[in-house]
């Protein structure tokens, strides 16, 4: 797009998976590629944005040489590099899978095959989107993401909701054309005001301009 509609604006994005280590060799992580996150990162720099992009290890890359990348492994160090520039972001998009729980201790060498089971105990991680969405200004717009597999549209309010977002993108595991690793996307955008919007399956380039046309809709904050 010609069109630099964002220009100005500061822009910070979560992308890609988090990795939680169990020993030097072994981590728990999830499927996401960082197409989602990165053509997002791209339409905003396109229209014009200032981007700063948090991305998770092995995601996939944008285009625009603008954008600012801060490379992370965890969900503890996804949170820190964002909460350090989150104060100065006029959005926030938090595309990326972040693991829920990690191991509670980090071996400190392989772990070895004895015994024919084993146990990892896991402890919750911070939640990125819910701990910045409490620090949230009133001139900050947040945008979440919903993977969901089922009762999809319930969860996804529900989140937009506890995490103080002003439009969650739900995508469901259900829909086929959606969801992980792939280059199209089926979304429905759920606003603050109670409205929605449905997407058919479209390149995830095209699902990111939409998500720009959804934030536009969004009450003018002064
Ligand atoms: O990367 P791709 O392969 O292109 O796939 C894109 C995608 C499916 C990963 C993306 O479209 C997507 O849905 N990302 C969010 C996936 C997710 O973790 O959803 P969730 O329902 O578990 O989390 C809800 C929201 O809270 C998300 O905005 C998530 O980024 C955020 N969150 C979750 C947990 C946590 N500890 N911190 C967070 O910030």
């Amino acid at each position: 797009s010609a069109n630099k509609d964002f220009k100005g604006k500061k822009v910070l994005i979560t992308s890609g998976p988090t990795q939680e280590a169990i020993d030097p060799v072994r981590f728990i992580s999830n499927h996401s590629s960082g197409k989602m996150g990165a053509a997002i990162a791209d339409a905003f720099a396109s229209r014009g944005a200032e981007v700063h992009l948090i991305l998770g290890v092995g995601a996939k890359k944008p285009k625009h040489s603008s954008i600012k990348i801060y490379p992370v492994k965890s969900a503890s160090e996804m949170y820190q590099a964002a909460s350090n520039i989150h104060s100065q972001m006029d959005i926030c998009v938090f595309a990326a899978a972040v693991a829920d729980y990690a191991p509670k201790e980090i071996a400190a060498e392989k772990i070895k095959k004895e015994g024919e089971g084993m146990t990892i105990e896991l402890v919750k991680n911070v939640d990125i989107a819910y701990t910045l969405g409490k620090a949230k200004k009133f001139d900050q717009i947040h945008v979440g993401f919903a993977l969901e597999t089922e009762n999809e549209v319930f969860h996804a309010k529900q989140k937009l909701e506890k995490k103080n977002f002003d439009l969650i993108v739900l995508n469901s595991m259900k829909e086929k054309g959606a969801g992980f690793q792939l280059d199209t996307n089926k979304v429905s955008m759920f606003f603050e005001d109670g409205s929605s919007l449905q997407s058919e399956v479209l390149p995830k380039e095209e699902i990111a301009n939409l998500i720009l046309e959804g934030i536009k809709k969004l009450p003018v904050k002064i």
